[in-house]
């Protein structure tokens, strides 16, 4: 099944970058009877499956939208059930992930993770950082009002400083300043689990993303998933702007 899928994918016309909120363990707990910790212990599986899939399909960029700094909000036992996970997945998956040539990235506010997550993080990172095949970054504490809110000050400071004059601003000025700065602009967003919103995440990157929403809760999305959302992809027309004639000419 997979396989007839993942044929039909036309390797011209893949997204270079894809950002994923991971959303649905709880609910997904629900409907099987337990607590919504045991739905976010089943999330990795769909996280394996998924960097599995970019790297068959040769997709550089996945982020991975994991915990956001709306997320500290949460009652205490499943903040700390997370950043639990967050670290024993880190130590099983990271000699996979190094053998299969991917390279791990972070984003988000790293000090406010346990210095337990901080330190396997790093390691991990550390580890990885020479790899050429996928760029895997993982959304922790992410906000994207707080990114842009610390790359506002960055730069008001640099122009403050003298380091950048009138001239210097524009995009390119933003874009380097922010978490994502060697990350490229995202082509495809998927949301799992039927909400069709944003929830903070990557405002400024996914500017002309493609957005697919779909019902499948998080620990139910497999390959199989991922490559529909990637076939409905490639049927969408990316105008930029354009009218449909100037792209076919
Ligand atoms: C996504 O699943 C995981 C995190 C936000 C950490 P949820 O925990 O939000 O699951 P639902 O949305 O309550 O079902
Ligand atoms: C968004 O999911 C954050 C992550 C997937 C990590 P949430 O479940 O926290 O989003 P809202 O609160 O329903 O918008
Ligand atoms: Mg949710």
């Amino acid at each position: 099944m997979n396989n007839s899928l993942l044929e039909q994918i036309n390797k011209e016309k893949l997204p270079n970058h894809v950002a994923i909120i991971m959303d649905g363990n709880g609910r997904w707990a629900k409907k099987n009877g337990k607590e919504r910790t045991f739905g976010h212990k089943s999330a990795l599986g769909s996280v394996r499956s998924s960097i599995e899939s970019c790297r068959k399909l040769g997709i550089k960029y996945l982020t991975l939208y994991a915990f956001s700094s709306e997320n500290w909000n949460r009652p205490r036992l499943e903040v700390n059930v997370l950043m639990t996970l967050l670290s024993s997945a880190i130590k099983d998956e990271i000699n996979d992930l190094h053998e299969n040539g991917i390279r791990l990235n972070v984003i988000g506010d790293f000090s406010k993770l346990p210095s337990k997550a901080q330190k396997d993080l790093t390691k991990a990172m550390e580890l990885t950082k020479h790899n050429e095949g996928c760029v895997l970054t993982l959304a922790l504490s992410y906000g994207s009002k707080e990114e842009l809110l610390y790359a506002i000050k960055t730069i008001a400071k640099q122009y403050k400083n003298g380091e950048i004059s009138d001239d210097d601003f524009n995009e390119e000025l933003v874009h380097k300043n922010l978490y994502t700065h060697d990350l490229p602009m995202v082509d495809l967003m998927i949301r799992t689990s039927g909400e069709t919103r944003i929830s903070n995440f990557l405002l400024w990157q996914i500017a002309y993303a493609e957005l697919y929403f779909t019902d499948v809760l998080w620990p139910d999305f497999n390959e199989e998933e991922f490559y529909k959302s990637i076939l409905n992809y490639q049927n969408r027309e990316r105008r930029f702007g354009k009218i449909s004639e100037q792209l076919t000419s």
